[in-house]
């Protein structure tokens, strides 16, 4: 199947979808000689995740001169000493700008991986291979990377974009339920912002989904990578619309800060973000209560959290005032307004803010 591309003039890059791509060393020769990939490579991946796929992503690049560096799982880890670990590895292998880094594993990893990438030598080029659902619809795609501070969520980072996205939809057979769950969380925030249509084809297809049926996994991932990338293309560095893409983030990023990155995944601190910020859209007469409940059986049926009972509301909001999108002393959050569109606003009351929490914190 033809890559989508994500059209940013001479740093466009393609995403190849598709079964088995990860140990395919057609596709690797073939992708490289397009993409003039060089020939020395530093593998960044997790325990879990290089336990896994480490062996036949080395098989398939055994024409390459590849290093691995291997970092402990969870976001608890996505730090800067971390991306430390990565950059010692760059530095004393002797990698210079001509090198690659290949992330391989969840959204946290290449955060980080592409975050070492953007720094090291002031940038050098970076391959994405997701291997979770969240970051095969989501984090791959677009350029954000980064780590987090103890006062914040992805506080410190850079927009860095990969030169390509490979990915394996294979790679989710081996995926706990609760991790594709989390994934759905960022697949249905798609439909909530943007496509009304997909949003409506989720609500017929979730059963196919969590069972990882091949056709609807591939069409689900597909139409999110096709929504990113358009909103990229249009506004790659977030001056404006992609903020949209943080529906339920600023919710969210908080509710993983409060509960020490521990208690929730990020994906199910985004759903449950999702319905604050539906609950507080509904509050300012932008979505009606029947789009709340659609908005909130389809998170449901992903079998997704609807409630945290253990974030307090004066925390909750007290970490949101460091979400990156909020300017001026304002707080921007982003607002459905019907289902399938999205709108940002920096005009909702405090007293709204607090009651849509309140609504999902059983406080
Ligand atoms: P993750 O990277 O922590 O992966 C989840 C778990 O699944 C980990 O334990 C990992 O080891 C394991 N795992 C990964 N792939 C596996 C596989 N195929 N089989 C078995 N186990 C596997 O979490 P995530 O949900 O992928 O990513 C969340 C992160 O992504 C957050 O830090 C979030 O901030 C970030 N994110 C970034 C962007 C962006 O635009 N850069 C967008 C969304 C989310
Ligand atoms: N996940 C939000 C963004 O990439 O902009």
């Amino acid at each position: 199947m033809q890559p989508l591309n994500v059209g940013l003039g001479n740093r466009s890059y393609p995403v190849y979808i598709g079964k088995g791509l990860l140990g395919d060393i057609d596709h690797w020769r073939r992708m490289s000689a397009q993409l003039k990939l060089p020939q020395r490579l530093l593998i960044v991946s997790d325990r879990n995740v290089a336990n896994l796929y480490l062996q036949p992503l080395q098989h398939a690049l055994k024409t390459f001169d590849s290093t691995t560096c291997v970092l402990e799982p969870g976001e608890a880890n996505k730090n800067l000493a971390a991306m430390t670990t990565i950059l010692d590895e760059l530095i004393a292998g002797g990698f210079q700008r001509d090198a690659a880094v290949i992330a391989l594993g969840g959204g946290v990893i290449g955060d980080i991986a592409g975050f070492a990438a953007a720094c090291f030598m002031r940038g050098i080029r970076c391959v994405q291979i997701p291997t979770t659902l969240l970051a095969q619809v989501d984090s791959s795609v677009g350029g954000k990377t980064g780590v987090n501070h103890k006062l914040g969520k992805n506080l410190i980072g850079a927009f860095h974009q990969p030169v390509a996205v490979v990915i394996d939809t294979d790679t989710l057979a081996t995926l706990e339920l609760r991790e594709v769950r989390a994934g759905l969380a960022e697949v249905i925030k798609y439909g909530c912002i943007y496509d009304a249509d997909f949003f409506a084809w989720l609500e017929t297809h979730m059963k196919e989904l969590l069972a990882l049926e091949t056709t609807a996994l591939a069409r689900a991932i597909r139409r999110s990578c096709e929504i990113k990338a358009t909103i990229v293309a249009r506004d790659e560095k977030e001056a404006g619309e992609r903020a949209l893409l943080n529906f339920g983030h600023s919710f969210g990023h908080a509710i993983e800060q409060v509960t020490g990155y521990t208690r929730w995944l990020h994906g199910e601190a985004v759903a449950i973000g999702m319905l604050m910020a539906c609950s507080l859209s509904h509050r300012m007469g932008l979505l009606s209560a029947a789009e709340v409940a659609r908005v909130s059986a389809l998170l449901g049926a992903a079998g997704l959290p609807a409630c945290t009972d253990d974030a307090p509301v004066d925390a909750l909001l007290q970490a949101m005032q460091l979400d990156k999108k909020n300017a001026a002393g304002k707080q921007r959050l982003i607002l459905l307004n019907g289902i399938g569109a999205s709108e940002i606003r920096s005009d909702c009351s405090s007293a709204d803010i607090r009651q849509a929490i309140l609504d999902y914190t059983g406080s």
